[in-house]
């Protein structure tokens, strides 16, 4: 028996070397952590369950049956995050560049289906050159696998994907179909043609850091939900993000400990008179939920909405909300993309939303007709619609033609409309409202400009307040700033309750 057990740690001793001593001395001198390091530095301390470490290469062609690889290159498993289940893999650069082979494909399958089964979050950590290119189809093949899966288990687990190193190619299709995608500032690259490629086929010289950079696909392209400027950092958004989603969705987020906003928050304060002046929404969302803590998502794309998770008496709500101090807090491509994946995402998982509504509208002018606003901003519609989670909406100030629809309106299906003393509810502004059906009348008049300010000035008295949509029911209350939060706790409360129809087809079309 010992006999054998002492050759069992020396099999294992080898094994978690990875790519060897040298390999691994070398990462640390470029001061990176290794894929062991990382998985350790994400869960609770002690936590990891290992499988999978004997499993050996199936790669024959071009010297791979004279090497050993050790776990083929991933390392996976099971640990537990707060307390609470998770699978992960981390790929480990050291063996063979972390390249995914059929095995290495097979050891994340088998995590992704035990932890869809168990119910419980994968996270999977990327740091490989992709296909390994001698084993040819059985790469691609491995791919493949991995796609459908994240495919299947959309909605079901939640999905997220860490880069942090290379991830190009077809392999960037897993992230992306993933739920939350996280990167650290100048390690993570990811693209679908490298800029060797792009340099001999285009003839341009692009470094891979500008192509596909942390900076770059959170502010820019949008593929990446949260930045940071360490791995350190980025396990402990992980570990945050997760206090929020329930481990699956048919499960529960646990509760917390109610704890009233910061008392610096008031609302009354924040959101100026004059409807032409901006804020930051994100006060607002400051004094509305427990401790005044917002944890925004794709905090730096499309900020002219603003998504993300806080608690409302100690359960986790989404949040969607305009706002006004970046373009008005108007909807365009790139906000109606983001708010309406983030609503799917609460949706699916049985996170009640929260919206708070001050924009002026979609974006106009032709960039945004060109780039297709009627198409993505159909988006938002639809994800709304078909959201059966609790639903409340909260109009700060404008909400004005398409916006107002889109943005959690009654005639959604949202459980409780309210709006604020300061809300003003229209087809257009009053400048450009009185611009069209006051055009003649102003046109004509001796003093146009008197005329024009005096039929804005009527608009305003007629459609610019609460007080029209709140009586014809549209806006279910209006509410004083001060007792906003606890209508929000007491309308969830009983929101909670209510029985959706759920479809019975198989699904529909959202416009994509
Ligand atoms: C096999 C690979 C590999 C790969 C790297 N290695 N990528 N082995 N298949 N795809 C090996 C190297 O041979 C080397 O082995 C070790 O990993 C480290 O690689 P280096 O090149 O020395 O490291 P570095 O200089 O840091 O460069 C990393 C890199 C580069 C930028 C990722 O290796 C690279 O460009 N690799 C190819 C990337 C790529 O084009 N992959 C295919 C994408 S297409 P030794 O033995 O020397 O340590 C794809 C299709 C998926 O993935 C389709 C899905 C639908």
């Amino acid at each position: 028996m010992f006999e054998k057990i002492s050759t069992f740690l020396d099999k294992v001793s080898v094994l978690i070397k990875g790519g060897g001593e040298d390999k691994l001395a070398l990462r640390k001198k470029s001061g990176l952590l290794t894929a062991r390091e990382r998985i350790n530095q994400l869960l609770d301390p002690d936590s990891f369950n290992e499988i999978d470490l004997f499993v050996e290469h199936s790669g024959r062609d071009f010297g791979l049956d004279k090497q050993k690889l050790a776990g083929d290159g991933v390392i996976t498993g099971f640990g537990k995050i707060d307390g609470r289940p998770v699978s992960v893999y981390a790929q480990d650069f050291t063996v063979q560049g972390g390249s995914l082979g059929r095995m290495h494909a097979a050891k994340i399958t088998k995590i992704m289906d035990m932890a869809s089964e168990m119910g419980m979050p994968i996270i999977g950590i990327n740091d490989s050159g992709g296909a390994r290119i001698q084993e040819g189809v059985d790469s691609l093949a491995g791919y493949g696998d991995i796609f459908i899966r994240n495919t299947l288990n959309s909605g079901k687990i939640p999905q997220i994907s860490v880069i942090m190193g290379p991830c190009a190619g077809g392999a960037v299709y897993s992230p992306a179909i993933t739920d939350f995608v996280f990167m650290v500032d100048k390690l993570s690259r990811m693209f679908v043609t490298g800029p060797k490629v792009i340099e001999s086929v285009l003839s341009e010289k692009v470094t891979a850091e500008e192509l596909g950079g942390a900076k770059v696909h959170n502010g820019v392209a949008g593929n990446a939900h949260f930045y940071s400027e360490s791995e350190y950092d980025t396990f402990a958004q992980i570990r945050k993000l997760l206090s929020y989603l329930p481990s699956a969705w048919d499960v529960k987020v646990p509760k917390t400990k109610p704890t009233p906003p910061k008392s610096k928050f008031k609302l009354a304060n924040i959101i100026p008179d004059d409807s032409r002046k901006s804020y930051d929404v994100k006060d607002v969302i400051k004094t509305l939920v427990d401790g005044s803590e917002f944890f925004e998502v794709r905090e730096m794309f499309a900020a002219n909405v603003v998504v993300g998770f806080a608690r409302l008496d100690g359960d986790s709500i989404g949040i969607v909300a305009n706002q006004p101090k970046v373009k008005a807090g108007c909807l365009d491509v790139d906000s109606s993309d983001k708010a309406a994946s983030f609503v799917r995402f609460c949706d699916a998982f049985g996170i009640p939303l929260l919206t708070l509504v001050d924009l002026p509208g979609y974006l106009p002018g032709v960039d945004q007709e060109h780039a297709g606003i009627i198409r993505h901003g159909a988006k938002m519609i639809y994800a709304y619609s078909e959201a059966s989670v609790p639903k409340i909406s909260v109009i700060l100030r404008k909400a004005f033609g398409g916006g107002y629809i889109a943005m959690s309106s009654k005639h959604l299906k949202t459980d409780f409309v309210y709006a604020l003393p300061t809300a003003e509810v229209a087809v257009m502004g009053p400048e450009s409202a009185c611009s069209i059906i006051f055009a003649k009348e102003i046109r004509e008049a001796d003093d146009p400009e008197a005329v024009r300010q005096q039929k804005i000035e009527e608009y305003k008295e007629k459609f610019s307040n609460p007080y029209n949509p709140a009586s014809k029911g549209y806006i279910d209350a209006i509410l004083h700033p001060d007792e906003t939060r606890q209508k929000l706790i007491q309308s969830f409360e009983l929101a909670r309750e209510k029985k959706p129809v759920l479809k019975k087809h198989k699904h529909g079309c959202i416009p994509l």
